[in-house]
């Protein structure tokens, strides 16, 4: 068995989930802003904010780390000298920055202390979206 297309499969198994919560988490925080006077909708949404953070986000994002080094690994650190692999290095620390961001928020929803609008939350949900576009054209043409 190929190890290195293993690792592939999984570090793209793993993005497509990660990227499905960083793209769906602020949509989630737009509705909550928008029935914060609705109590019992406001508890479903904070445990819906919890368990894809924490059991979906997380563990995707550590394992797309996971599976990406392993490939740096296998490639050889001199990948670096790339420019579509600097690139990427960029938008991928910007987009786990954005998650622990996200994590954030999800704490102070939970004890009631979002001082965000659901404009805000409509705006920065575009993030992902532009990050994901350009890394995928990156990875796939590999400009040098
Ligand atoms: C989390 C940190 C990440 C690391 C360390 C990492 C690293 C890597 C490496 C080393 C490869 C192999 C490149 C090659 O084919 O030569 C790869 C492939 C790939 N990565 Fe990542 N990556 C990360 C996150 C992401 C994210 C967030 C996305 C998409 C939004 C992504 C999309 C892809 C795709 C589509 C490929 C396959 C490219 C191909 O086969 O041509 N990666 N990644």
């Amino acid at each position: 068995m190929n190890t290195y297309l293993l690792f592939k499969s999984l570090h793209l198994i793993s993005v497509i989930s990660w990227m499905a919560g960083l793209l769906y988490l602020p949509r989630i925080f737009v509705y909550h802003v928008e029935n914060l006077e609705k109590k019992e909708v406001t508890n479903i949404f904070k445990t819906m904010e919890k368990k894809l953070y924490n059991y979906i986000m997380m563990p995707a994002m550590i394992l797309s780390w996971l599976f990406g080094l392993l490939m740096i690994h296998s490639l050889g650190f001199n990948i670096f000298s790339e420019l579509w692999m600097q690139i990427k290095g960029i938008l991928i620390l910007i987009l786990t920055h954005y998650h622990f961001y996200l994590g954030k928020c999800v704490r102070q929803f939970a004890i009631n202390q979002n001082q965000k609008s659901s404009k805000f939350y409509r705006i920065i949900n575009e993030v992902p979206t532009v990050l994901l576009i350009i890394i995928v054209f990156m990875v796939v043409f590999k400009p040098l």
